[in-house]
């Protein structure tokens, strides 16, 4: 039974979420019950047991709702039921008690921004006339040139192409565009429309009375459009990594999204308990992004800085430096994030040259990424970030050190990007592969067959879970150990302080604080009542082996140290004082 940590022994919840452990379940690719190759929520039930011994104290479900699955489920036709693929409402309420039954949280996804194009809004919007109450729910407007054939402005789709797309009249003729931010299939929703409001406090409820613990907001920056739908003069792509001043963009961290996410968060406080808002807004710089977790907002946003940040030492100083002096001043946790849906898995994006921008999608005819390269940095990141103060967000199938799959066959490519940029840019597929379970099982344990919606690579077999569990040294056990320590020592709930450290070598303390120095000498040997409750965390980005600090032992690490106890290159270290 996993408990989570600041859950106090009656029961009662002490803001849980600011240091929480939350692992993101992609539906279609965690577990298949059914054999039908996209897994399902009576998969996922039957491997919960799976996350209680990974020590993780919530999981985050991307959609499972009705859904033409355009982009993978983001395209919701009704907000209060399940995808017959994903299984039916009765198992969504099963896996939250099940879940709950062992000490875990649950958080949904939420997708605000846009509906699908098979919402019984958009259809009906559709069949209504230019200017009616049905159409005013999302974003029509006339097109532009003599004859309307121009789109309305020149937004671009996220996925690539025009953010427009011309109707028909139900005549036939050539009718009005409406908005897209992202596919053809997911209209954007007119927020200035309090039905749209209206019902989204709704759909807030409906989910709570169903006990669930929070919702992850779906690109919680884009809800709110500048009124005007001003043309945007789309900036070169910079590839030097500074951080350059930009005018905010017409479409994007509007300051009217704000407004929103107050009312929403005094609908949850109104619940018994304690239930969170996620921000999934890509916003930068770091105050920008921590007015959405002001303390009448959200609780948390997702550190997408963080998970771009280069794997150098002032890179990765400066980052966490900057997340954390942010968040602490609007006396929000941090958030820390290295892979999710929608980015290359860390595995694979670390062993990418430093300072490379991220790519959407390896493939096939790309030069292919060193595999150990990036594992072995993936493992040295991962245990830096578990190391970190706040809440830590992790990806299936990250524990098992999965890599991105960069040799997808491009026809069996699902992603919209793909097809929208015109086979130019790969998308998302490469790390929503159905992950491995078994090595000697069919689809190496991730249903009862061989089908798998996208194909597993056959390297799969070396990182499936039953080759990981127990032996000494898998990334598996890495994580767990470090869940493990993690919650023991408090380390998310600690103060970090940097220490003296050679050139390209990260090194700070990170304790509870009580405590820390007490006990030397007490002659103990129980963990929790000496100076082992701080942890001293060296991660090595220089190109020869350092020393661990003077009187300090090893608890922890990310690969083995040289023979004579020294971090190798692109390792972490967690040690404490010698007693
Ligand atoms: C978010 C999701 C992504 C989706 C997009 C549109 O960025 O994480 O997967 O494609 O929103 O809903
Ligand atoms: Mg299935």
């Amino acid at each position: 039974m996993n408990t989570p940590t600041t859950r106090t022994r009656d029961g009662a919840d002490t803001e849980w979420w600011r240091e929480a452990v939350i692992y993101q379940i992609y539906p279609r690719s965690f577990a298949d019950s059914d054999g039908d190759g996209i897994g399902d929520l009576p998969g996922i039930i039957a491997r919960l047991d799976h996350l209680v011994a990974l020590g993780v104290d919530a999981l985050w479900l991307s959609p499972f709702y009705p859904s033409p699955q355009a982009d993978a489920g983001y395209d919701v036709a009704d907000y209060r039921d399940v995808e017959p693929i994903f299984g039916r409402l009765a198992d969504a309420d099963r896996l939250i008690t099940e879940a709950h039954d062992r000490g875990l949280r649950v958080v949904v996804d939420l997708v605000p921004n846009h509906t699908s194009s098979a919402h019984a809004w958009f259809v009906e919007a559709l069949a209504a006339a230019p200017g009616s109450p049905a159409r005013d729910r999302y974003v029509f407007r006339d097109g532009r040139g003599p004859d309307g054939a121009e789109p309305p402005n020149s937004w671009r789709s996220v996925f690539g192409g025009p953010a427009w797309t011309r109707t028909d009249n139900p005549d036939g003729t050539p009718g009005q565009w409406y908005l897209h931010l992202f596919d053809a299939g997911q209209p954007d929703l007119n927020w200035d429309n309090p039905q749209v409001r209206d019902e989204f406090v709704d759909i807030l409820r409906f989910w709570l009375d169903r006990g669930v613990d929070g919702f992850r907001v779906d690109v919680a920056h884009g809800l709110v459009k500048q009124a005007d739908l001003a043309d945007w003069h789309y900036p070169e792509e910079t590839t030097s990594g500074d951080h350059v001043e930009q005018p905010r963009p017409p479409m994007w961290d509007q300051d009217g999204v704000h407004e929103i996410y107050r009312q929403w968060r005094a609908v949850l406080d109104a619940y018994p308990g304690e239930q969170i808002l996620v921000a999934e807004a890509w916003v930068q710089p770091a105050e920008r992004l921590a007015a959405y977790v002001r303390p009448d907002e959200m609780h948390q946003a997702f550190n997408f800085e963080y998970l771009e940040a280069a794997w150098s030492a002032e890179a990765q100083r400066t980052v966490i430096e900057r997340s954390l002096a942010a968040a602490s001043a609007v006396g929000a946790p941090t958030t820390w994030v290295l892979s999710n849906h929608d980015v290359l898995r860390h595995a694979t994006r670390l062993a990418l040259p430093v300072g490379t921008p991220r790519p959407n999608g390896i493939g096939t005819d790309d030069p292919q990424p060193d595999t150990a390269l990036g594992l072995r940095r993936a493992r040295a990141a991962t245990l830096l970030m578990l190391a970190l103060p706040g809440s830590a967000y992790l990806y299936q199938g990250e524990e098992l050190g999965l890599p991105e799959h960069t040799t997808l066959p491009d026809e069996v490519r699902q992603d919209p990007t793909w097809r929208r940029t015109g086979h130019t840019q790969r998308g998302r597929d490469g790390c929503r592969v159905p992950i491995p379970w078994e090595a000697d099982s069919p689809s190496y344990g991730f249903g009862p067959t061989d089908a798998s919606w996208l194909p597993q690579p056959p390297v799969w077999a070396e990182y499936a879970l039953d080759r990981q569990v127990d032996v000494p040294g898998s990334t598996y056990e890495m994580y767990r150990t470090a869940l493990r320590l993690r919650h023991e020592l408090g380390l998310g709930g600690g103060e970090l302080r940097w220490m003296e450290s050679p050139d390209d070598v990260l090194a700070f303390r990170i304790g509870s604080g009580a405590g820390a120095e007490a006990d030397s000498g007490a002659g103990s040997d129980s963990d929790s009542d000496s100076g082992a409750r701080e942890v001293i965390v060296v991660t090595n980005l220089s190109a020869g082996p350092v020393a661990l600090p003077p009187g300090t032992e090893l608890v922890h690490a990310s690969g083995p140290l040289t023979a004579t106890g020294q971090v190798p290159t692109d390792v972490t270290a967690w040690a404490r004082q010698r007693r």
